[in-house]
């Protein structure tokens, strides 16, 4: 649907005959993250992984599935064997690669990662600024509202400590979805949502949860989303590479970040 690309079939050759024969590409992700990946008009998968995920697949000659579930769940789906890879604007870090973060010590093994996008993550607040928030610091004291099993919870737990240590206390409370926690922030019942910088972007621009936010502070820390793989899964991993690399020359990654704000 997103065009660009004719499939290739050296490319369609390197995929691993299981997806071959399938002739798609099972993809996990949490489809409440606009506009990475979320469900537009009639509940269709929508957004810049979603245009990623079609190009590849018309480059790579199959089709692609995305199946929803929450952000926290998709490790374990992945390793179930329920979709072939994850796009969900999931950050690549070591932790994530080795297996020593927290949703990896309860599936016990580590991912693999295609890096495609940079972007890192903001401190989200109501319009206006109630609590006035502008750095991690001015948390203490205060409650954080984020999705479960993110990057942004791993960097709370750091602040809760930091808190401490100033003798304050920071609550979290971790959310199912991203939205969840904007709401929480709408009705002041949280200081701030710390989310991902484009994510930020789109609900300062576009409201959310049915109210208006701005951003407090500065981008932190700045990382790479990468597509992931189950470790053993490198036939599908270096075809999809490959695949990414054929949209980057062929100028229709660019186009895709250019549809979604993001180039
Ligand atoms: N980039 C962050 C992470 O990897 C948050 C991603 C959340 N994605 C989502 N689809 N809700 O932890």
């Amino acid at each position: 649907p997103s065009g660009g690309s004719a499939p290739d079939t050296d490319l369609h050759a390197q995929l691993p005959a299981q997806v071959r024969s399938a002739g798609v590409l099972r993809i996990g992700s949490d489809l409440t993250y606009a506009p990475i990946g979320f469900k537009g008009e009639g509940g269709k998968p929508d957004g810049l992984d979603v245009d990623l995920a079609h190009a590849l697949g018309d480059a790579l000659g199959v089709q692609v599935q995305f199946v929803d579930a929450p952000f926290d769940r998709l490790r374990l789906g992945l390793q179930a064997h329920e979709y072939d890879l994850l796009m969900s604007g999931m950050t690549d870090n070591p932790q994530r690669r080795d297996g020593t973060d927290d949703q990896a010590r309860k599936i016990n093994e580590g991912l693999d990662f295609v890096d495609y996008f940079v972007t890192g993550t903001s401190i989200v607040v109501a319009k206006g600024n109630p609590q006035k928030v502008s750095t991690l610091d001015d948390l203490c004291g205060r409650t954080v509202a984020l999705q479960r099993g993110t990057v942004q919870s791993v960097l709370m737990e750091r602040q809760v400590g930091a808190c401490q240590k100033a003798g304050k206390k920071l609550t979290v409370t971790e959310t199912d979805t991203d939205d969840q926690a904007l709401a929480l922030v709408a009705q002041g019942r949280a200081a701030a949502d710390l989310n991902d910088s484009p994510v930020a972007a789109h609900a300062v621009k576009n409201g959310r949860a049915g109210a208006q936010f701005q951003l407090a502070g500065e981008q932190l820390q700045v990382a790479p989303y990468g597509i992931a793989f189950a470790k053993e899964d490198t036939a599908l991993r270096d075809a999809v590479a490959k695949a990414l690399n054929r949209l980057i020359r062929d100028g229709v990654y660019d186009k895709v970040l250019a549809k979604w704000g993001l180039a």
